[in-house]
């Protein structure tokens, strides 16, 4: 399967997925959206209301702030992948549980694999807590960190900077990091790029082979 049939696939276990309870109240659920080849991937922690009326990602307020905060790095939201740790919206909007985590967690897994993104940003720290789980968001906000060979990056969540007007400087300056962690070749250009001439090696050496 090519990535972007892994990815229509995974959207359509998603769509009629009753692995949680999370499903019970669910009026539609959000599998993310983007290009299978993008070079980032968002994810944040669950569908709001409006995700929830119109089974996409980030649509509402933060939405809006994260496109705004992608418009001033030259980006648009059809650039990059977004995606929630949870597909189904919690009621009221309370935190995921862990259970409701465990059970959708393969699904992300399965988008990351099909994506292969170069960098991966966490909004939030259920995002966060899948990859740093001991991290704390004050120290590390804005650092690339490699884990399992990936550079994820973690932010504070777009809705807590609307909330809390200190973080907005905060949330810019980390998302004008972005395009030097992009700029370098992707990993496949990286792959066929040409290996350094080898040193001559004593003949004695090659005996070793
Ligand atoms: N907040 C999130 O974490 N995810 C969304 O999709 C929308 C708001
Ligand atoms: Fe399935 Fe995830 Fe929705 Fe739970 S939150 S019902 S695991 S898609």
């Amino acid at each position: 399967m090519t990535p972007e049939e892994q990815l229509e696939k995974i959207a359509q276990e998603v769509t009629i997925c009753t692995r949680c309870k999370l499903h019970h109240s669910r009026k539609n659920s959000v599998p993310g959206e983007g290009p299978a080849n993008a070079q980032i991937m968002f994810i944040g922690e669950g569908p709001g209301f409006h995700e929830n009326e119109q089974g996409r990602p980030f649509v509402g307020a933060a939405g809006q702030f994260l496109e705004e905060l992608l418009a001033a790095i030259n980006m648009k939201r059809t650039d990059v992948f977004i995606a929630n740790v949870v597909k189904c919206r919690p009621p009221s909007n309370r935190d995921p549980e862990p259970e409701e985590l465990l059970a959708c967690g393969d699904y992300l897994e399965r988008q990351i694999q099909a994506i292969n993104p170069q960098v991966i940003v966490t909004l939030g720290r259920f995002s966060m807590a899948r990859f740093l789980p001991n991290a704390k968001i004050s120290q590390i906000h804005g650092q690339a960190v490699t884990v399992n060979g990936r550079l994820i990056v973690a932010m504070y969540h777009p809705a807590a900077a609307l909330h809390q007007r200190s973080l907005r400087p905060v949330i810019e300056a980390d998302f004008a990091r972005l395009p030097a962690l992009i700029s370098k070749p992707p990993r496949s250009e990286q792959i066929d790029a040409p290996t350094p001439e080898p040193k001559k090696e004593p003949p004695k050496q090659l005996t070793l082979f």
